[in-house]
This record gives structure tokens, C-alpha cells and sequence, in this order.
């Protein structure tokens, strides 16, 4: 892939906030790109940093010919953990999704870890390390923040260099493959250790009724990202519109970022990642919070080409994503008071009468991932790693 090297950046502390960049062409193996511009140089550091980035797929309840496509356009160089909180009865969805990937598995020899978010055995031997993330049931609480701490966890322990998550309600399956390339190019062309690509969609449409309509910004995201703007404006006393991509799913990230980055529970855990890192090395480095003083974290956040095509959930849905964003917001150390009120006053204008909660937020729990990993793969009979 052809990247626009991303002509600016801001930066806060040692976290640099790179500006939107481009795609020019979608493949580009072994050119030499003009200045300004990014290609990975060969198909050899292509083949590398692929094996190197292992691929998370939070899934609950999604159309299973929908979830197949995406496990078929992740890369076949990259490992594959779905996450799953889908139903076991009446209809058993989970059973659905082992198969699909026990049956690409067998097609295919590929890699592919398939781990329930309610399995016994993982919550046992997460809980001592870390308890917060144990509901009342004994088991791991619901939510997409939850399972994605799982992945990454369980990716560690296969050796990632490179986390990558997306979807599992992508529509179009190519649209994942432009995801990885993305991701890949990024990756392969920041030379921090501790580095994020984040995907901004071209355009953003539903699968609706009657018509395909390509919205230019998810409805979140233009709320969210406009709020991330304003608190960080207040904060720095320098008006900012750099954050383009508050919940953006569809991300990557070093594994070295990746533990220490305090995820946040349910949907919030987009925003909240970036709230961390803030909260660690912008406002944080004096107290010695920030592990990558020196290197610096760096974010790229790039638009993809194709539109992002995934389920219509609601309109609950969508307010719920926005409160529990904002509520991450709303709590951190980011938001001074004026920051604040305006988060209230854009949730009051929203219809909201609840004030912002206190999110549930996780750091990243040390533990001997591969211990976990094994003890679930050989003792649970829901979790199955195929290939491993
Ligand atoms: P949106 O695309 O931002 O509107 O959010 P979605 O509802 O599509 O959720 C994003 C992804 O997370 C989808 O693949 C969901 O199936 C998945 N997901 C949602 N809730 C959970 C959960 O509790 N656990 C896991 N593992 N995945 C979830
Ligand atoms: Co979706």
C-alpha cells in the first residue's frame, strides 16, 4: 500500500497525534515511493511484520455469514483470536462460529484461537490477576472493552509483536484485507516502539431498510471525537480538531503500547485507550507515569478507502456507545471543569438526564499469558485453539 505520510502531527507530552493521512494506491509491493509517501519496501518486511501482528475479533450475536467472510480476509501470514460473546442457547451462535473456524482451519492449516468471554476456566485463571474484570456470576463481565483485553492477552501469549483488531459486522470481507494492509504499512513505517494506527472511514453506511446511504462520519464519532476535541482544546489552551478517530474499532497497535494501555469496559474502550495514553504522557510523565518517555507513543490515524459496512444496531445503541465514550471522558484527568461542562451540556442536549458513570477501566494485568493461554486451551471444553 501507498501511504501519504501524514504531513503534520501534534503533540502532547511525549504522545505525537499524527493528522489524517491517505491512501493512494491500495498495493504497491517494492516500489520507491516519492518523498512524502510510504510503501514497505519489500515482500519480505510485508511477510514479516504480517507474522508478526496477530488479529482480534470481538464477536457477539453477528450473522455468521458475515463473521466467516471477515475471518477469511485477515491475511493468511497474520494469527487469528475471535473473541466471543455470542449466545449458547436456545440457538448455540458459539457453536456456529467454532465451526466456521474449525473449518477453515482444516481448509486452510491457518491459525485461528476461538475463546468464549464466559468460558469457566479463563475467569478462574484471570480472576487473581485481574479481579475487577470477574462480574457477580464468577465469570467475565459482558462487554466489547472485556473481550478485547482478553484478545490481547491471549495474543501476547502467542508472541505478537502487533495487535490488530477489527470487527466482526464488516460487511464487505475486502474491505478487511484493506484494514490489514493498513494496518501493516503503518506499523511497518513508524519506528517508535510504542505506536497505534487508528482507521478513520472514508464513508460509514448501513445495512438499512431501502437505501445504502454513505455518511462521511459515524454518528459516535462526530459527537465523540467533537467532545475529545473541545477537552483537550481546554486543556492545552490551544483550540485542536486532531482527534478523528474516538471509536474507531478498527485499530492496531504494538504489543509494547498494548500493555500499557487501561482499557476501558463496553464500547467506552476505544476512547479510553486514547484517554489513557494521555492521561499517562501528556499530563502524566512528570509523576513518572509515561514508560516511553524517551521513544514516544505515536498515533496515526489513516482513511481508508473502502466505506465501513457493518450492522445497523439502533438507536439505543448508538446513544449507549456516545454515553459510555463520553462518560470516559467525563472521568478522566483530561477534562478540567470547563471540559466537563461541556461534555454535560452536549449529554443534556442529547436527551441524556443521567450524569456521566464511572466507566470500569482495566489495566493491563501482568500475568504469564502463556500459563493462561495453555491452561485454557487444554482444560476448558468451550475454548478451542485450532493450529496452536
Ligand atoms: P459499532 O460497530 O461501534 O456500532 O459496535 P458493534 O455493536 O458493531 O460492536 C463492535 C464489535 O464488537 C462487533 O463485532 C460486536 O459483535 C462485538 N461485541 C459487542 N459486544 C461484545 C461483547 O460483549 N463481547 C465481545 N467479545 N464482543 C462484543
Ligand atoms: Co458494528
Amino acid at each position: 500500500m501507498l501511504l501519504n505520510y501524514p504531513s503534520r502531527f501534534e503533540a502532547y507530552g511525549s504522545v505525537e497525534i499524527y493528522e489524517l493521512s491517505r491512501i493512494h494506491t491500495l498495493l504497491s509491493m517494492g516500489i520507491s515511493p516519492r518523498p512524502g509517501a510510504y510503501s514497505i519496501p519489500s515482500l519480505k518486511q510485508f511477510e514479516d511484520t504480517a507474522s508478526k501482528t496477530v488479529f482480534i475479533v470481538p464477536v457477539k450475536n453477528e450473522d455468521p455469514f458475515v463473521v466467516e467472510g471477515v475471518l477469511r480476509a485477515i491475511p493468511y501470514y497474520s494469527q487469528v483470536i475471535l473473541v466471543s460473546n455470542s449466545q449458547r442457547e436456545p440457538l448455540n451462535m458459539y457453536k456456529v462460529e467454532l465451526d466456521i473456524a474449525r473449518t477453515i482451519f482444516k481448509n486452510t492449516g491457518r491459525t485461528i484461537i476461538v475463546l468464549h468471554q464466559k468460558d469457566k476456566v479463563l475467569a478462574d485463571n484471570l480472576a487473581p490477576h485481574l479481579p475487577s474484570i470477574i462480574g457477580e456470576d464468577s465469570l467475565v463481565k459482558d462487554g466489547k472493552g472485556e473481550g478485547m483485553l482478553i484478545g490481547a492477552i491471549i495474543a501476547d501469549a502467542l508472541g505478537a509483536e502487533n495487535i490488530a483488531f477489527v470487527d466482526a459486522d464488516n460487511y464487505i470481507p475486502s474491505v478487511v484485507l484493506e484494514y490489514a494492509l493498513i494496518y501493516y504499512t503503518a506499523l511497518s513505517m513508524s519506528e517508535s516502539k510504542y505506536k497505534m494506527v487508528r482507521i478513520y472511514w472514508g464513508y460509514k453506511a448501513w445495512m438499512s431498510t431501502d437505501e445504502l446511504y454513505y455518511r462521511r462520519m459515524g454518528r459516535v464519532s462526530s459527537i465523540v471525537n467533537g467532545l475529545f476535541n473541545k477537552v483537550l482544546s481546554y486543556r492545552r489552551k490551544v483550540e485542536t480538531d486532531i482527534i478523528k478517530t474516538s471509536n474507531s474499532g478498527e485499530h492496531a497497535m504494538s504489543m509494547d503500547l498494548a500493555r500499557e494501555i487501561v482499557y476501558g469496559g463496553g464500547f467506552s474502550v476505544e476512547t479510553q485507550e486514547l484517554v489513557s495514553i494521555l492521561e499517562k504522557c501528556y499530563l502524566g510523565v512528570d509523576r513518572g507515569l509515561c514508560p516511553s518517555l524517551h521513544g514516544g507513543i505515536e498515533i496515526y490515524q489513516i482513511e481508508s478507502l473502502s466505506p465501513h459496512i457493518h450492522a445497523e444496531k439502533g438507536e439505543a445503541h448508538v446513544l449507549e456507545m456516545i454515553f459510555e465514550s463520553a462518560s470516559a471522558l467525563y472521568h478522566s484527568e483530561i477534562a478540567e471543569e470547563r471540559g466537563k461542562s461541556f461534555i454535560l451540556k452536549t449529554l443534556g442536549d442529547l436527551g441524556f438526564s443521567r450524569d456521566p458513570v464511572q466507566i470500569s477501566r482495566y489495566e493491563y494485568p501482568k500475568i504469564d499469558a502463556r500459563k493462561l493461554m495453555d491452561t485454557v486451551l487444554t482444560e476448558s471444553s468451550l475454548s478451542t485453539g485450532f493450529g496452536v
